[in-house]
């Protein structure tokens, strides 16, 4: 299991500092780009993952909640991105999943909690992230929404058997509660914002993220 860190709940203005802070215990960094279109909310975009990329060796993990990734896909690319993460909200993700490839990233696939897991199924053997959004993409701090495993456990048993190597994600209103119960039902990583950069401890509060959950995956 891998636990991603989102900056979304860091403090920007000390990014650096706070990614130091929790690199021991991130297998990922997971970066939130919002564009107040598709979500209502704005964020950050490409140039943000380029200074992070001077700055950390940590797979950078972009979820693009816009509503034309396409246009932005060479941008992460250049700016370090390892992987980007687009909505099946948008309609026929396969040209971007081929624009990826040729870009050198790991291709992801996301889908809003209200969006049926059938919708994302069929591209399983395409991808190489499936990511479950557990809260409604927009903001960190949400309540998770629990019907989402649901959606998990049906993903995981097609993946297994299936024998594909897609990895499961998920995101949103992770925690020490939720955690355990996201591994239980397949999750292979794990996106926690609030619950780490927003603890006293950030270090400290990813480790017990990662205690709570790991035992639980089987
Ligand atoms: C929400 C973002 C999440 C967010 C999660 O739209 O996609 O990655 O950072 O934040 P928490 O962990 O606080 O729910
Ligand atoms: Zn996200």
């Amino acid at each position: 299991m891998k636990l991603a860190p989102s900056i979304l709940s860091a403090d920007f203005a000390e990014l650096a500092d706070e990614v130091e802070r929790v690199a021991d215990q991130a297998d990922l960094l997971h970066v939130d780009v919002m564009d107040g279109h598709f979500v209502p909310n704005l964020t950050i975009g490409p140039p943000v993952v380029k200074s992070l990329r001077k700055r950390t060796d940590l797979y950078l993990d972009c979820h693009l909640m816009v509503d034309n990734p396409g246009e932005f896909l060479e941008d992460f690319a250049d700016a370090g991105a390892d992987g980007c993460t687009i909505h099946i909200e948008l309609g026929d993700p396969r040209p971007l999943f081929a624009r990826m490839r040729e870009l050198g990233m790991r291709v992801g696939l996301t889908h809003n909690p209200e969006t049926p897991v059938h919708a994302v199924l069929p591209y399983l053997e395409e991808i190489d992230v499936l990511l479950f959004m557990s809260v409604h993409p927009g903001f960190g701090g949400q309540a998770f929404i629990s019907s989402v495993l649901d959606k998990l456990v049906t993903a995981r048993k097609v993946v297994d058997e299936r024998g594909l190597p897609v990895e499961l994600e998920i995101d949103g209103g992770i925690n020490l509660e939720t955690a355990p119960r996201a591994a239980a039902a397949g999750a292979d990583i794990l996106v926690a914002g609030s619950a780490i950069f927003h603890a006293e401890d950030p270090a400290a509060a990813a480790r017990r993220i990662r205690e709570a959950a790991w035992p639980l995956r089987s």
